[in-house]
């Protein structure tokens, strides 16, 4: 006698897929036996060890995020303290205190540019004259001959050259100083003394803070020891 085959019922593994048993990409309606008492238990147990997986999965990305935040938590902790150390080693630190006064001035300048009102104006012109002469001088006085006694120790050679580059930068910075403290100049021609002064500075600037600063730290120069002899100096020049 032959069997007859039962004909495969219609099933769909959407519930199976589900719960994770079957992958998405076989979602769909297949043709499969019909599931015998021994399957159906096994269906089961799938289901609770896919459910079990699933658990032991969320507890392990629950203790992956308790680690993420405490490794975030201590990376603040650990940035704060960084920035801490680098907020006190910048405020010895001559290249540094040099930068500072650059944006500074570059700041007065760009409020310089957009201020109307004269009164205002000449304020601010006499902050920019100010800033500038303390900064051209703790240049001349500490920075540049440190520099210079230092240039030996710079292997490309190129301190001599650069320093002597910003000695004439400077001359021609406070000869445009002298013309706008004389005094003879109309308010067409201060303004021009003013905006060509900050343009020359800007190029001053880019120098320093590029080539002359690397020179400085290839020749090895004690940037905090300088720094603290700036400030010093600084303190100095401010009390008049
Ligand atoms: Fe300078
Ligand atoms: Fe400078």
């Amino acid at each position: 006698m032959i069997a007859r085959r039962r004909a495969p019922a219609r099933v769909s593994l959407e519930c199976v897929a589900d719960v994770g048993a079957v992958p998405a990409t076989f979602r769909r309606e297949t043709r499969m036996p019909t599931p015998t008492r021994r399957q159906a238990p096994a269906a089961k147990r799938a289901t609770r060890s896919t459910a079990s997986t699933a658990s032991r999965a969320g507890a392990r990305r629950g203790v992956a995020k308790t680690a993420k935040t405490a490794r975030s938590r201590k990376s603040a902790t650990t940035r704060g303290r960084t920035a801490g150390a680098r907020r006190r080693a910048a405020a010895n630190d001559a290249l540094a205190m040099l930068r500072d006064d650059h944006d500074r001035v570059d700041r007065m300048f760009k409020r310089y540019e957009k201020t109307k009102e004269d009164g205002r104006k000449d304020a601010l012109r006499e902050e920019i004259l100010q800033e500038v002469r303390v900064h051209a001088q703790l240049e001349e006085e500490i920075f540049y001959p440190a520099l210079r006694a230092a240039a030996g120790e710079d292997p490309k050679g190129k301190a001599g050259e650069l320093l002597a580059e910003a000695h004439t930068e400077h001359d021609t910075v406070k000869w445009l100083m002298a013309q706008l403290e004389g005094g003879g100049l109309d308010d067409t021609e201060v303004d021009a003394h003013v905006k060509v002064m900050a343009e020359y500075i800007r190029h001053h600037v880019k120098e320093e803070e590029g080539e002359m600063f690397k020179a400085a730290r290839r020749a090895g120069l004690d940037v905090e020891d300088l720094g603290a002899r700036m400030q010093a100096r600084k303190r100095e020049l401010a009390a008049g």
